[in-house]
């Protein structure tokens, strides 16, 4: 079986980092790079978080630093769901890996130029480095399979009424990638907020493995949902639907990004009716088997050690 070649951007962050647990021990994926961008914490925590994630594992997968703030406006976080450490609840022990020389967009740029095939993009935090890859090397379009994203709602917004932390980060720099013509399949919060690990699961998870004990105590301290009810697994969606893409139902319908709405910047305008009459420009999932991402997700972290 070919795997898929993936670049992987993001913002550790506590739910990033179960996605990239799946990402990396998932057989169909071959992730080539780490990008990290400021989201959930500041660039340097999240480029921190990512580093130690793969010495946990001892992965020798390149990491690039990306953007420190969104492309026009002042950063935000989300330091209240994953902690001032974007990662509070584990000791990771010390270690000497050091981040690339060059900018995340640079290091994607890299890797598509050197790639023989054309490579698929996960996006996970705010979409600033994949707007500055565009900007500054419009060609990458054609050697980009598809980009997909955890962000974005049809409905009700996390971070302001109608707006999802990811997109609302960096509304300027959604709005880019969603003009792009790239294939994007988006996973937002239609589909996130139903993807939860149950207070069952998650008791077992201390018992699975390392990883299963390290997430554990991760767990404690994400704030999406919660231990007793469940907590909402958002980034993981985005590896689910590259692994098992049965598991969601899309509709291509065309979305674009309001950038000037004094109440609503950050809000994706999404056209499920079509009444716009535009011609649809990204695949929204709208619908999510639960109970099959459940078992996905318990047999993917299962394979880590
Ligand atoms: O809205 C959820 C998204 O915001 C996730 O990517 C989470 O990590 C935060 O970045
Ligand atoms: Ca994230």
């Amino acid at each position: 079986m070919s795997r898929i070649p993936v670049i992987l951007d993001t913002d550790p962050g506590i739910d990033d980092a179960a996605a990239i647990a799946a990402a990396l021990f998932a057989p169909q994926l071959d992730v080539r790079l780490l990008t990290t961008v400021a989201g959930n914490v500041g660039i340097e925590k999240t480029t921190r978080n990512a580093l130690q994630l793969l010495h946990f594992w001892n992965r020798d997968i390149p990491v690039a630093r990306g953007a420190a703030s969104p492309l026009v406006r002042a950063p935000g976080d989300a330091a209240s769901v994953h902690g001032e450490s974007g990662m509070e609840g584990y000791a990771f022990v010390e270690h000497q890996r050091q981040p690339l020389a060059l900018p995340a967009f640079e290091a994607i740029y890299q890797q598509l130029q050197a790639s023989d095939e054309p490579l698929t993009l996960v996006a996970i935090g705010p979409l600033t480095n994949i707007a500055l890859l565009l900007i500054q090397y419009p060609d990458c379009v054609a050697k980009i399979k598809r980009l997909v994203i955890m962000g974005g709602s049809a409905g009700r917004g996390n971070y302001t009424p109608n707006a999802e932390f990811n997109i609302a980060i960096d509304p300027e720099a959604a709005a880019k990638v969603f003009a792009s013509g790239l294939e994007i399949v988006m996973c937002g919060l239609d589909v996130t907020n139903h993807a939860l690990l149950d207070p069952l699961y998650l008791a077992q998870l201390p018992e699975i493995n390392r990883t299963g004990k390290m997430l554990h105590a991760l767990f404690s301290h994400y704030r999406s949902g919660s231990m007793s009810r469940g907590l909402k697994m958002h980034d993981l969606c985005a590896i689910a639907w590259l692994v098992k893409p049965e598991l969601f139902t899309l509709q291509p319908c065309f979305v674009a990004v309001e950038t000037h709405g004094e109440y609503t910047a950050g809000t994706t305008v999404v056209d499920i009716e079509n009444r716009l009459k535009r011609p649809a420009n990204v695949q929204v999932a709208l619908q999510l088997d639960v109970a099959g991402f459940q078992a996905w997700v318990a047999q993917v972290i299962a394979l880590a050690p």
